[in-house]
């Protein structure tokens, strides 16, 4: 019989690895606090959708693009002020947008319970909603995340995925931030099913004398007429359903119709791990929905500040 001082040592151990991969996090977080909370995020994107196709593509890709740098903790929306040099000087952050959205969703919650929701979780329900909205199937948000009284603008250069790496490259970014560099992956590329991409982002694989092998030729030539010379068009980053939330985007792989080459790379690096993910995917919608939304949960889960760190921003774009 093993002493039970002897088993002290085993059993904290034990309990700092469950507390390193479960989350602080929980879906009820607000139900005495904000109990509308979901249904108030949920008109304004509901709102926001009604003017902007992009709306919830631009809410996911902001709650990615914050999750990714020093985990969910609203950093991505801090602008320029004393103390903070925004993370939005970054070249994967050119171009992002929706913070106008961010803006009325928090407005409307502080008008319904005043410094209890914070930036991070509008975030990580704006990302449910873009998706449920879009026809995709949702899943339970865990919910408590605090937002950051910092920005990591290095963090932002060095962290975030470009187009044009290649494989290799962008599992070492998903494994760096502590996600699956296979399933989780392939799996949150998936949100390339809406929204859009601008020409300087894949046009490199667009020139006549150096083809790329793995773009469809029919496709490269509408490409090329939308990003014509001088033209940085934004263009569909799903040609079949552009604004619809559904697998399309991994067939479309499989028709050599990847618009960046980050994504086309999942299907085309021979022998990779992900191949038979995009496949598996593409065969069927319900695989890729609960792949997707515990995918969404990892990432969700990245490093919250929980308990008293941070703060609940009332503006998302300024620290209080
Ligand atoms: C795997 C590495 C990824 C790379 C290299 C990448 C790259 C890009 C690029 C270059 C754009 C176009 C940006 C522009 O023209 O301004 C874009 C758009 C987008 N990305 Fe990603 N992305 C990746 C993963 C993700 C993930 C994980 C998500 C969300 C879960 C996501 C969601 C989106 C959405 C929804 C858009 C369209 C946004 C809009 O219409 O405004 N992406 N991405
Ligand atoms: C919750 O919010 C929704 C949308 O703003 C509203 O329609 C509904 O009446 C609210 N419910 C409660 C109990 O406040
Ligand atoms: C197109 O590809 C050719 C051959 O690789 C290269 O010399 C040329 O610089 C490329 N053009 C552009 C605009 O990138």
């Amino acid at each position: 019989m093993p002493s039970f001082k002897a088993m002290i040592p085993l059993a904290l151990c034990v309990c700092f690895l469950v507390g390193s991969v479960t989350s602080q996090l929980t879906s009820t977080f607000y139900d005495t606090t904000c109990p509308n909370v979901s249904s108030i995020v949920q008109g304004v994107v509901q709102q926001a959708l009604q003017t902007d196709d992009r709306a919830g593509a631009k809410l996911i890709r902001l709650h990615f693009h914050d999750c990714f740098v020093d985990g969910c903790d609203g950093s991505v929306l801090l602008e320029d002020q004393t103390g903070i040099v925004s993370e939005l000087g970054a070249p994967g952050n050119g171009g992002i947008t929706g913070f106008n959205i961010v803006n009325d969703i928090k407005t409307a919650v502080e008008n319904v319970c005043p410094g209890v929701v914070s930036c991070a979780d509008i975030l990580a329900l704006g990302s449910l909603f873009a998706v449920t909205l879009a026809s995709g199937q949702g899943w339970t948000v865990p919910l408590g995340r605090r937002d950051s009284r910092t920005a990591n603008l290095d963090g932002a250069r060095n962290r975030l995925p470009s187009p044009f790496e290649d494989l290799t490259a962008l599992q070492k970014k998903f494994r760096d931030v502590g996600l699956d560099d296979t399933t989780d992956l392939v799996a949150l590329s998936g949100a390339h099913t809406f929204g859009r991409s601008r020409c300087r982002f894949f046009d490199g694989r667009l020139n006549t004398s150096n083809p790329d092998p793995t773009l469809d030729s029919t496709y490269a030539d509408q490409l090329r007429q939308s990003c014509q010379p001088g033209r940085d068009t934004f263009v569909n980053l799903d040609p079949t359903t552009p604004d619809t939330f559904d697998n399309n985007y991994f067939t479309n792989l499989q028709n050599n119709r990847g618009l960046l080459g980050s994504d086309q790379v999942l299907l085309s690096t021979s022998g990779a791990p992900t191949v038979s993910i995009v496949n598996n995917f593409a065969n069927s919608p319900s695989q890729f929905a609960s792949a997707f939304a515990q995918s969404m949960i990892n990432m969700g889960n990245l490093s919250p500040l929980t308990g008293s760190s941070g703060e609940i921003r009332s503006n998302c774009r300024r620290l209080n």
